[in-house]
């Protein structure tokens, strides 16, 4: 398991430290019910499910897990709060990177799961670890001051609990929401405001509990193999959406060329639209019935309306034979519902200014202000009003 993350580069392990934890925790009995080949797969392996079957619980895949180290930076002797103690692997590690000087405390708004955490981290041979139930929006106020706070479900605000338990020089490492996006990102304090230090494409289940805004996830109606999930507590008309599916669908291609490699930061060049962002996710099934093919196999992000939603596509670029052999593909869109050929039009318009735009994606940043005291006049991609936060997603473009 550790050898294909250290061999990854981008997003896998890149310290000896990181990968002498790694080495070091027994991942299996963090999972126990899980085979050998499943603990150290390079999924995640899924160990809670609510009433609706929707996961609220697991052991992130090892590549989510190295790449929030990594951006963390644990050094020994420090003291750390994880909130999202799920299985106990990730408190573990940590365990093994603060060293014997350090302190690590996990926090799980599960009972059974706290339950489950101390009972593998107590066979695995960290009995030290600290693992309690409680809402970690609130943090976990009798431990600090921390020197590194990691949250490993995604959070759609950030608390001003957290900016309050940090030590100064510390670092936060959350998986953020902005606008249904999701992206681990390092923050470190200056003053009262977070700024970014590294921003990792990764997706986590979403928090949970009363402070929470839940991610909307169905599947269309009638079930045909097609799911939408959405952010920032926004309605969904299921109904509408799903008889959108039985009419024949808009294409629009770009003329947007590229490299088949993933895209960075297209997803917020996307959330500049006037419709709501979302994810459309598609079963292997749905595909091969004659779905118009999304741009991954697990599906893509897109737009919707009440009564409309349109998602990116992709088809081979006509010089694939004569680029040297590497695969470049024409990006476009696919939209259902009355308004499709306006949200197909958007999301193809979209394409071409992040074509346009694309030198500048490098500079992407994140600012996190406290929402009493946030700037009106910063030129920002994004700006996205939370509770207690306002987020601003920053590029040199804009
Ligand atoms: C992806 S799992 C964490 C994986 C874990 N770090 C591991 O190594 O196994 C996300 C966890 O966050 C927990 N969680 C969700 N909302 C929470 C909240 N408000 N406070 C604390 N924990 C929460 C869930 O119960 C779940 O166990």
């Amino acid at each position: 398991m550790v050898e294909k993350l250290t061999g990854l580069g981008w997003g896998g392990i890149r310290s000896a430290s990181v990968e002498a934890a790694m080495r070091t925790v027994p991942r299996h009995l963090f999972v126990p019910d899980a085979t050998l080949e499943r603990a150290y797969a390079q999924d995640s392996v899924v160990t809670h499910r609510d009433e609706r079957r929707v996961a609220i619980s697991s052991a992130s895949g090892p590549g989510v897990v190295a790449a929030q180290l990594e951006q963390l930076d644990v050094q020994p002797g420090h003291r750390v709060l994880e909130i999202g103690a799920g299985t106990g692997y990730n408190a573990a590690c940590l365990a093994e990177l603060a060293g014997s000087e350090g302190q690590v405390t996990a926090v799980d708004i599960g009972a059974e799961i706290v339950a489950e955490a101390r009972e593998h981290l107590a066979a695995a041979g960290y009995p030290d670890v600290r693992v309690v139930q409680g809402d970690g929006h609130l943090g976990y106020p009798e431990g600090a001051p921390y020197d590194r706070i990691i949250v490993t479900a995604g959070a759609w605000d950030v608390p001003t609990a957290w900016r309050e338990q940090l030590a100064p020089g510390g670092r936060l490492v959350v998986p953020l929401r902005v606008k249904g996006i999701s992206r681990s990102v390092a923050l470190e304090l200056d003053g009262e405001v977070w700024r970014s230090v590294s921003i990792e494409e990764r997706g986590f289940m979403p928090m949970r509990g009363p402070e929470a805004i839940g991610e909307f996830n169905a599947e269309l109606p009638p079930k045909r193999g097609m799911w939408i999930r959405a952010d920032d507590g926004l309605p969904v008309d299921l109904q509408a959406l799903g008889a959108a599916v039985d009419t024949t669908p808009a294409q629009a291609w770009s003329g947007v060329v590229v490299p088949w490699v993933p895209f960075d930061h297209l997803d917020y060049w996307l959330a500049g639209a006037s419709a709501q962002v979302c994810r459309i996710l598609v079963s292997s099934h749905a595909v091969e019935e004659g779905l118009i093919k999304p741009l991954y196999s697990w599906g893509s992000m897109g737009l919707y309306t009440h009564d409309s939603f349109a998602y990116l596509i992709r088809r081979p670029a006509a010089d694939t034979e004569t680029s040297g052999g590497a695969e470049t593909v024409e990006l476009g869109a696919c939209a259902y519902g009355p308004r499709a050929t306006q949200l197909a039009d958007e999301l193809v318009s979209r394409l071409q200014e992040w074509e346009q735009a694309k030198p500048h994606r490098a500079a992407l940043r994140i600012e996190v202000h406290p929402a009493a005291a946030a700037p009106s006049d910063l030129a920002a991609m994004i700006t996205a009003e939370k509770r207690e936060s306002t987020v601003f997603v920053i590029s040199d473009q804009t």
